[in-house]
C-alpha cells in the first residue's frame, strides 16, 4: 500500500498495544494485573448518566452547533473564571470528542514545517507525533526525576528562540505525575511573552492533586492572550468511553479551531453536551471521593515499589501514575515492560513510550483497586528476584 510520507511520521500511543497484548495472554488463561492503561476505574456518576439519558429521551441527537452547544459553552466559560479565576466568554470555548482533538488543533493550526514546538519529555507520546506529523520541529523539554520531573529553567531558556512558535506544557503530569509550580510557570510565561509564542496548557488531571494547588498559567498578566487551555471531562468525572473535552482560546484562534471541527467531526454528540453541562454544574462529592481514593491506592504503590530491589519510586502530586526508576535492575524499561507481562501478569508501560528520556523508567497507572495493587507489587517482586 502506498501511503503518504506522512504517515510516516505520525506516532501512536503504545498503551492500547500494550493492552492488545495483554489481553491475548488472558485469552490463553493467563491473569493479568492491568496498570497499563490511563482511565478511572470507576463508572461515571449517576447524575451525569441520568443527564444524558434524558438529553436522548428529549431528542438531542442530532447535529450540533460545530463549537459546542451554547448552553455548555456557557457552563464551561463560567467553571473557568470559578475554578481558575479566569473571565472567559463562551465564544472562548471549543467543546470536541474528548480533550486530545485540541492537541491536534493547536499543533495543526499554529505550526509552520520547520517551526519548532517545545513539549515535555517523558510525556504524553501524541505531543511529539503530531508535532512530526505537521512537519514542525519537535524539541523536548527533560522533565527531570531529581527535580521530582519539572524542568531545569536554565535548560528550558537555552531551547526557546525566535523558531519558537509553540509550548506545550501538562501539569499534574502524565506518565510522572509530577507538578509545575508557580514560579516554573512564571518562567515560562516569560519567555512566552519575550519570543511572542503560543502555549498550550494540558490541564486534564488538574483536579487529580494531592499535595500543592493547581495554577493555570492563562491566569498569569498577559498569557490569556496566548494560551489554549486543553481540558476535558475523560479523567474527573470518569468519562473516558464519552469522548469530551474542550478548549479555552482567544476567540479568533477559536473559530479556527471550530472550522477544523466542521471538517474533521462536524461537532461532539449533542447529548453527550448535555451530560457534560450536569457534570460541571452538579455535586462534586463523586469526583472527591474517586480523588481520595486514588490518593490511598498513590501510597500504597509507593511505598510497594520502593521495596522492591532495584526500583526507587517518587511520591508523585498529582494525575494517576508512578514512574518508577528501575536503573537499579540493570535491565532496559523496554526489557522489563515485557518481561513483567510475561513472568508477573503486570501490565505497565516502557517509560520510553512515553519518549527517549524515558529510559530507565516504567509508567504503572494505579487506577485499579488496592488489592490489585498488592497482588501486582508482589507478583513484580518474585519476577524480579528470579531475573
Ligand atoms: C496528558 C493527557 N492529555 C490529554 C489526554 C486525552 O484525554 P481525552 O480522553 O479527553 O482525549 C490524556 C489521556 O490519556 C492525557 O494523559
Amino acid at each position: 500500500m502506498k501511503l503518504a510520507t506522512r504517515m510516516d511520521r505520525l506516532g501512536t500511543e503504545t498503551a492500547f498495544v500494550v493492552l492488545a497484548k495483554a489481553k491475548a495472554l488472558e485469552a490463553q488463561g493467563q491473569k493479568i494485573v492491568h496498570l497499563e492503561i490511563g482511565e478511572p476505574d470507576f463508572d461515571t456518576p449517576r447524575n451525569i448518566i441520568d443527564a444524558a439519558i434524558k438529553a436522548l429521551n428529549s431528542s438531542q441527537t442530532h447535529y450540533g452547533p460545530a463549537p459546542g452547544i451554547p448552553a455548555l459553552r456557557k457552563t464551561i466559560a463560567e467553571d473557568c473564571a470559578k475554578v481558575r479565576g479566569i473571565e472567559v466568554k463562551p465564544e472562548n470555548v471549543v467543546v470536541t470528542p474528548g480533550a486530545k482533538p485540541i492537541m491536534y488543533f493547536a499543533i495543526t493550526a499554529l505550526a509552520e514545517e520547520g517551526d519548532e514546538v517545545i513539549y515535555p519529555n517523558p510525556g504524553f507520546p501524541i505531543y511529539e507525533s503530531v508535532i512530526n506529523f505537521v512537519g514542525a520541529k519537535p524539541v523536548p523539554i527533560y522533565l527531570r526525576e531529581e527535580l521530582e520531573f519539572r524542568f531545569d529553567i536554565n535548560e528550558f531558556r537555552k531551547l526557546v528562540n525566535e523558531k519558537t512558535k509553540l509550548i506545550i506544557i501538562n501539569s499534574p503530569q502524565n506518565p510522572t505525575g509530577g507538578i509545575l509550580t508557580l514560579e516554573d510557570l512564571q518562567e515560562i510565561a516569560k519567555l512566552a511573552q519575550k519570543y511572542n509564542c503560543w502555549v498550550l496548557t494540558d490541564e486534564v488531571y488538574k483536579n487529580i492533586i494531592y499535595e500543592g494547588e493547581h495554577h493555570s498559567i492563562a491566569s498569569l498578566p498577559g498569557m490569556l492572550e496566548r494560551t489554549i487551555i486543553l481540558d476535558g471531562f475523560s479523567k474527573t468525572f470518569a468519562m473516558t468511553g464519552w469522548r469530551a473535552g474542550y478548549g479555552i482560546m482567544p476567540q479568533p484562534l477559536a473559530d479556527q479551531f471550530s472550522r477544523l471541527e466542521t471538517n474533521v467531526n462536524s461537532c461532539t454528540a449533542t447529548f453527550v453536551q448535555w451530560a457534560c453541562k450536569e457534570a460541571l454544574e452538579g455535586p462534586m462529592d463523586e469526583v472527591l471521593r474517586m480523588v481520595a481514593e486514588f490518593k490511598r491506592r498513590r501510597d500504597v504503590i509507593v511505598e510497594g515499589m520502593n521495596t522492591i530491589p532495584g526500583f526507587t519510586c517518587l511520591k508523585p502530586h498529582g494525575a494517576f501514575y508512578v514512574f518508577p526508576n528501575i536503573k537499579g535492575t540493570g535491565k532496559t524499561s523496554q526489557f522489563l515492560e515485557e518481561y513483567l507481562l510475561k513472568e508477573a501478569g503486570v501490565a505497565s508501560l516502557s517509560g520510553t513510550s512515553f519518549g527517549a528520556f524515558g529510559q530507565g523508567y516504567l509508567r504503572f497507572s494505579y487506577a485499579n483497586s488496592v488489592e490489585n495493587i498488592q497482588i501486582a507489587l508482589e507478583n513484580i517482586r518474585k519476577a524480579i528476584a528470579k531475573l
